[in-house]
């Protein structure tokens, strides 16, 4: 099932998305899965699935679009209730914004995990932003991004010790142009 599902969800992102954060996030996932014990195949699905929504309606909301989607595709897969149940309150909690906060250590893992992949994706960010605004519009958002990120997302203090270094190394590299602007 997950092989498929892995496929399913390669096909449908387009490649800087399924390159630059589908992936990073399954790989923090994962690494926090490992340090906290929790079922990694479980956690692998989650992590697929967590932008489902985004990917087939759009941005807005899709921490709730995606839910029936996941459910659709796990049940087309077999996958039993129990995992389901944990994808769609993954789905519904990750994002920071949002009044569903993560009640499982699963779901804990997704909302950090796909915090953490920013970390590791810098200048795919700044490419995405600049064709939308001006580069010092796209500068501000990444710099509260990033902080957002830090500050509120990283929950688990497995995540906070595995992108300290990563936080501090991005903050020091934006400051520095943030003296020419
Ligand atoms: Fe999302
Ligand atoms: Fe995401």
């Amino acid at each position: 099932m997950l092989n498929k599902i892995r496929e399913l969800i390669k096909n449908e992102a387009d490649e800087a998305d399924w390159k630059y954060h589908l992936v990073p996030v399954v790989k923090y996932a994962k690494k926090l899965a490992k340090a906290m014990n929790a079922n990694e195949e479980v956690v692998e699905l989650a992590a697929l699935l967590h932008d489902i929504g985004r990917l087939r309606f759009g941005g807005e909301n899709h921490n709730i679009t995606g839910i029936p989607e996941a459910e659709k595709i796990l049940k087309e897969h077999n996958a039993p209730q129990d995992v389901i149940d944990e994808v769609k309150h993954c789905i519904e909690s990750h994002r920071g914004k949002k009044e569903i906060p993560p009640k499982t250590t699963i779901s804990k893992i997704i909302a950090n995990a796909d915090a953490m992949a920013h970390f590791d994706i810098l200048p795919a960010f700044f490419y995405w932003l600049s064709k939308k605004q001006t580069f010092e519009e796209a500068f501000r958002w990444i710099d509260s991004k990033i902080d957002r990120d830090w500050n509120r997302k990283l929950t688990l203090p497995e995540a906070r010790e595995m992108m300290e270094e990563k936080y501090k190394a991005i903050k020091l590299v934006l400051k520095s142009n943030e003296e020419y602007m």
